[in-house]
This record gives C-alpha cells, structure tokens and sequence, in this order.
C-alpha cells in the first residue's frame, strides 16, 4: 500500500490481569485497512480478534487494558484520545456491527428514532431531513415497508431485520470504516449470506472500509481484499485474499484451511481439524505459539516466537513457512 493506510494499528499488546498478574491476550499486533478496504481478521475461538476489534474504539473493560501499541485513525491518534473525544469518533468516524444485534439496539426506542439520533449526532440535518434519511436507510438495508419499520420496535422485527438495522445504524453517519465483528455468526444459515451480500453492496456504494471479524475464512474468501490470520494473540500471517487462499505460507492458515469443509471428490463434505487446541491464557508455550501442533516445527520454533517478516505479498510469522510449491 503506498499511501498512508487509514486504519494503522502498531504492536498492539493487551492484558488480562488475573490474580494479580498481567497475562498477555494480544501481543504486539500490527495491521492496516487502506481507505474503502475490506480487512478479514481470522482464526480460531479465542485467538484475540474481539478484543482487538474492541480496543480500536476503546470498549475494552476491565480484566481486559491496552498494555501498549498505538491506534492511527487518518492520522488521529485513537490510543491517545480522551473519552468525549473517542465518543464522537464512535459512531461518526467508526461504525460496529456486533453478533448479537440486541447489543446495539435500544430496546425500547424505535428503529426510526435510533436512525435519526444517530444521524443527529453526527450529521448536521434537520428534523425533516433525518426522518427521510431514515426511512432511505431502512429501504437500502432490503426491509419492507420502511414507514412501518421506522414506528416498530427492535422486538418486533427477526433477528436478521435487526441486523439489518444494526448496518443501517452503523452506516448512517457516513463512518470511514465499519468494524464488523462476526456479524452474521448468530443469523440462520439461510439468512447469512443475504446478508453478507448486502453487506457487500453497501460496502460498494459506501466506499467505507471494513474490518471484518470472523471465525469462518467463508465468509473472508466473499469479502475481504486481505486478510490478517490470527493465533494465540497474534498475526501470524497476512496476504491479499486471492494469494492466502492459493498458496498460504503459514502452516497454521494451511491447516484452517483444510479444516474449512469443502466437498471431496464425491461431493460429501469434508472437515480435516488441526489435531489439538490453541493454547489458553496464561498457558502460551515456549517459542511460536503454534508449534505443538505444527508439523513443520523444529527445535528453533520451540526456543524464539517467529517475528512476522514479509513474504511475497504479503507477511508470515514462521520460520519454517510453506513454499508456494508446497501447496498442491
Ligand atoms: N472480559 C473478558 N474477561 C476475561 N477474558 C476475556 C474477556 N474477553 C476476552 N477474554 C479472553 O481473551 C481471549 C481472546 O478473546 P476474543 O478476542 O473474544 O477471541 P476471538 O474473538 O478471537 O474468539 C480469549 O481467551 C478470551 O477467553
Ligand atoms: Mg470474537
């Protein structure tokens, strides 16, 4: 990327601080999202991608504290930002879709009048002009009859329609970039990937970027223009979409990717797992955190955690990484 990246975030450490001690969750981990880029953060339950998503607009809470790292939103420090400051960042500059979109919705205030204070807190628009907006949005977000939409409830509405107004809500203040962690992992299956289509489409027309935060490289391959693997608290690999999945250099991203069910030969999907579990907090082994259950490890992976160096287009933690020969 030659110009400045929008989102920059550097070495990024977070703690958990349990019976007095400070365990690492994330450990020095860097990233960019270029302006209307989408940016994938992948890996396995626990690898730390929530909390990084979350600490970017500073919604960690204790056990959890930014131990280090800087956070450059255009420029703008978030990391030094003060809390009123960060506020109007939140929602304006920033926008988050979470998994469950009850944690966005207010309960008991309408969908149109959580558009509109949205808008009105963050656009200069008056009362006539935000009721419109409102009800473009509810249109644009594919829910029929907007009018009816704008008076209801969240409770009245499914739970895809809620997510659906969650993207509106994240979208309405015109944000640079939406972070959207898991954002279709509560919905039926049928209704995911109507989602994530919308999601792209709005994407499209919005130009905003993404970080898009999932468990499921599916999602990642129809999304995302790159991708950030994470393991155990940190990247170990990142590449353009396209080159991660035709030849990923990290034995880690080759084995989410075997354990991703694809069809065989004969149709019948097909699910190989990484024999073994990503270690805990607290419970990190010696050297490249990934090694007990990598088999390309020798003794230097056991003694010295790989530092992320670049590799073709992109990057890898792994001091023993797959040739793109290696991949059939
Ligand atoms: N509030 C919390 N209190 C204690 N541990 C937490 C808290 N939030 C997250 N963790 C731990 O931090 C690690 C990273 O969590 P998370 O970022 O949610 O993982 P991911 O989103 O990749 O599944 C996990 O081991 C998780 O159990
Ligand atoms: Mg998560």
């Amino acid at each position: 990327m030659s110009s400045q990246p929008l989102l920059q975030v550097r070495d990024l450490s977070i703690t958990l601080t349990r019976a007095g001690m400070h365990l690492p969750v994330l450990d020095a981990v860097s990233f960019d999202v270029a302006a209307g880029e989408v940016l994938g953060v992948v890996g396995e339950s626990g690898a730390g991608k929530s909390v990084a998503g979350a600490a970017i607009i500073d919604l960690l809470v204790p056990p959890l504290r930014r131990a280090s790292g800087a956070i450059s939103l255009g420029g703008d420090r978030l990391d030094l930002m003060r809390p009123a400051e960060m506020r109007r960042v939140r929602g304006k500059r920033v926008g988050f879709v979470f998994q469950d979109p009850m944690t966005s919705l207010n309960p008991v205030l309408s969908i149109g009048r959580q558009l509109t204070d949205t808008m009105r807190t963050h656009l200069k628009l008056g009362r006539g002009a935000l009721r419109s907006r409102a009800l473009d949005w509810i249109e644009r977000v594919g829910l029929p009859n907007p009018r009816r939409v704008f008076d209801a409830a969240p409770h009245e509405l499914s739970g895809g329609q809620r997510q659906r107004i969650v993207i509106a809500l994240a979208l309405c203040a015109e944000p640079d970039i939406v972070i959207a962690d898991e954002p279709t992992t509560a919905l039926d299956v049928s209704v995911q990937a109507q989602m994530l289509d919308l999601m792209r489409t709005l994407h499209a027309e919005t130009g905003a970027a993404m970080l898009l935060i999932t468990h499921d490289l599916g999602v990642v391959a129809k999304m995302a223009d790159r991708v950030a693997v994470f393991y155990a608290g940190r990247v170990v690999e990142t590449a353009p979409t396209r080159t991660l999945f035709e030849a990923p250099r990290h034995p880690y991203t080759a084995g989410l990717m075997a354990a991703t069910p694809a069809p065989d030969h004969e149709g019948r999907m097909q699910v190989t797992a990484i024999p073994g579990a990503m270690p805990g907090i607290g419970a990190l082994p010696s050297g490249c955190a990934f090694h007990p259950r990598c088999v390309r490890a020798k003794a230097d992976c056991l003694s010295m955690a790989p530092p992320l160096s670049p590799l073709g287009d992109g990057a890898a933690a792994c001091f023993h990484p797959l040739q793109r020969k290696d991949v059939p």
